[in-house]
């Protein structure tokens, strides 16, 4: 039947289609907690009426649910409007949206990468699973090593270390995949001077972790979940600040690579890789697409191509005071940056705190202005009422860290500092 579509029956489908969608999520209230059965895994979002970002996650939320579903996964999934149900949200600690998070044997696993099918997929994957994943062949070693960049692997019975690694595991299992295999699972060349041994395979090769060179297993395991030289995004970079290293970031043309742009990563590239031994142990290494991001950890505007050290821990840069055009201008640069040569810039100060606050008021209100002026300054009575009390909170403490107070932050778009972070990629 070809001609005009017939408006009713469109609706009608586009109604089962969302009824459909939506019997694969469920929307949880209170009562939740009392309801579900204990072995239960659950994967929700907390959503507010009014976060632009939840909307957007919302289809995505419906595929995850169906597909998950389909494929007959244990996971359950649901969301939860947080500004109602507070009682759940102030259980799970919730204080931005959309909040990620999943259940399991009553443990809580807050989800902070991109908000793509993808990467919510893989961790409800990785949560859902065991905790260490048994390889028991050289078949599925092998393939454990093609799908994953970075791979820890406890080899060994019982022992106090594996009860260790375990333990980090418990820990890490939002962002990375611990394995176990017995020694005679192990690819060719791979030698072991003892057993037990936490070994990381990556970028083409393995090191075992050394208790009394490397410190304890955790900060350890943090310090190696990176390639050695690698594309960074800001999620990515924004992990890295609990490793305690510096970053070099080579910051890139967004598309075609000038000359420039090339040179800058191939030296970074090639002191990552030579220089190891040196700096491996303080830095990082990585390029990134684009100044954006890197903009508003420094709040201002860094020149692209050009290469930048950013501590994560305190929001602090260093710049190179000269140009960088040989290994050598590189090397220089990365030792003034350690010994204290080279000035540190930013941090998260009490001024440089103030700076931020204002700085990110503005970036936040700047495209509003252009798009719709007379929204723009509806919006701008609630944003500077929020900053008035954000300023308050921000003044008692770090903004980067998350702390523990059980205290549900309900208040709109002026999100902490952390997540502000996050939402900058998808610029
Ligand atoms: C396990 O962890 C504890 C506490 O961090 C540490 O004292 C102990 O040496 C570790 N054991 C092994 C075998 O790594
Ligand atoms: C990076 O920040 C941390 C935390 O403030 C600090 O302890 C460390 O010394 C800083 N590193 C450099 C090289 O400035």
């Amino acid at each position: 039947m070809a001609g005009r579509r017939n408006p009713a029956l469109l609706s009608a489908l586009l109604f089962m289609a969302v009824l459909s969608a939506s019997a694969f999520v469920e929307e949880l209230d209170d009562s939740f907690m009392a309801s579900k059965g204990s072995g239960e895994i659950w994967l929700i979002e907390f959503y507010a009426p009014w976060c632009l970002f939840c909307k957007k996650l919302d289809p995505v939320w419906h595929q995850i649910g169906s597909e998950l579903t389909s494929s007959g996964s244990m996971v359950n999934v649901g969301k939860s409007d947080a500004t109602v149900n507070t009682g759940l949200a102030k259980e799970f600690r919730v204080r931005t949206y959309p909040a990620i998070l999943m259940l399991k044997n009553n443990v809580k696993y807050n989800y902070a990468g991109p908000r793509t099918k993808d990467g919510i997929m893989d961790f409800a994957d990785r949560v859902s699973g065991p905790l260490v994943r048994v390889l028991s062949s050289l078949q599925l070693f092998q393939h454990a090593m093609r799908r994953h960049d970075i791979m820890f692997v406890y080899v060994g019975g019982t022992s106090e270390l594996k009860g260790n690694f375990t333990s980090v595991a418990e820990e890490l299992i939002v962002q990375l995949y611990f394995f176990s295999a017995t020694r005679d699972v192990l690819p060719k060349g791979v030698s072991l001077a003892s057993l037990p041994a936490v070994m990381v395979f990556k970028d083409g090769t393995y090191f075992t972790y050394n208790e009394e060179q490397d410190g304890d297993l955790n900060s350890w395991i943090k310090r190696e979940q990176f390639p050695n030289f690698f594309e960074i995004d800001s999620y990515t970079l924004y992990a890295m600040g609990d490793s305690g290293k510096l970053v070099l970031l080579a910051l890139l043309d967004v598309r075609r690579l000038c000359d420039k742009s090339l040179r800058y990563k191939s030296l970074v590239e090639k002191v990552a890789l030579d220089h190891k031994d040196t700096y491996s142990r303080s830095f990082h290494f990585g390029f990134m697409r684009g100044g954006d991001y890197v903009n508003g950890l420094v709040m201002g505007e860094v020149s692209v191509p050009s290469v930048i050290v950013v501590n994560l821990s305190n929001d602090g840069f260093f710049v190179p005071t000269g140009a960088v055009e040989t290994e050598r201008h590189l090397l220089d640069f990365l030792d003034g940056v350690l010994d204290g040569s080279i000035q540190f810039q930013g941090g998260n100060g009490v001024v440089q705190r103030a700076k931020r606050i204002v700085y990110e008021t503005r970036m936040t209100l700047t495209p509003l202005f252009t798009a719709a002026p007379w929204l723009g300054g509806f919006l701008v009575v609630f944003p500077l009422t929020a900053v008035a009390f954000f300023g308050y909170l921000f003044f008692k403490k770090t903004p980067t860290t998350v702390d523990d107070e059980d205290q549900v932050a309900l208040l709109g778009p002026s999100l902490q500092q952390n997540d502000k972070k996050k939402d900058k990629k998808k610029d």
